[in-house]
């Protein structure tokens, strides 16, 4: 039997996906070595083979089918745009994309002027002004810490994901406008979706029963 390989995104989402495949049985005690700089990880039992990548990069692994199946934020899958099949919402990492800014810039959006808007989702924030609203901005593409973009006269605004509120509410800006909900999803190569069909599938009916077990 070939190995099904698994992408899990590094990161906020790594330790609930890790958590949830246990669940299923799918484990690996190798993983859970703080230690350790290995970078990709083998179930014997089942044949499957996991690894951690860079957020961003998990639909570029799952499209090209070096991984049949993907966990990463709805955020990364609408920024990379690639050719995979988002197959489901696991419910958890729930968040907001926003367009985020101080008070008066609500002034500035309706003008429908030229404004600049930071973020590390360019293609997201395009989409949203070019598409959804007709309006053309200028896109200052950032990588981390996005919210000094509006304090240091960077940008107008800026198109970043909103969860508690929090990092918004202590640098003085708020959310403007509410672009999509954002969450974990399962994500699967097309032909892998063909090829592996009844292993991929009882892996998503497993998961899918713990997160209604959930509900
Ligand atoms: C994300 C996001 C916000 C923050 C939102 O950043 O870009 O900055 O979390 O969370 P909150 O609403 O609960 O405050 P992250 O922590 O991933 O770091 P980064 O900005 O350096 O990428």
């Amino acid at each position: 039997m070939r190995y099904l390989t698994l992408a899990l995104a590094k990161g906020r989402l790594a330790k609930k996906t890790l958590a949830l495949l246990e669940q299923i049985g799918i484990t690996c005690e190798e993983m859970k070595d703080p230690d350790t700089r290995k970078l990709i990880f083998t179930n014997e039992e089942y044949k499957i083979k996991f690894f951690l990548s860079k957020a961003s990069d998990v639909p570029t692994y799952v499209e090209y089918g070096a991984a049949d199946i993907g966990v990463v934020g709805k955020d990364t899958i609408l920024e990379e745009g690639r050719s995979i099949y988002e197959v489901m919402d696991l419910g958890f990492g729930k968040c907001r994309m926003c367009v985020c800014g101080p008070e008066k810039a609500k002034e500035t959006l309706k003008k429908n002027e030229i404004i600049r808007v930071a973020s590390k989702y360019p293609n997201i924030a395009k989409d949203y002004f070019q598409n959804k609203k007709n309006q053309t901005v200028e896109i200052i593409k950032l990588n981390g810490s996005v919210e000094l973009g509006p304090i240091v006269d960077l940008a107008d605004v800026i198109v970043d994901i909103v969860e508690t509120g929090s990092t918004l509410r202590e640098n003085g800006l708020e959310v403007l406008e509410e672009i999509c909900p954002l969450s974990a999803r399962v994500v699967v190569n097309r032909v892998s979706l063909k090829m592996e069909h009844d292993r991929i599938r009882s892996i998503l009916t497993g998961l899918n029963k713990l997160i209604s077990e959930d509900k």
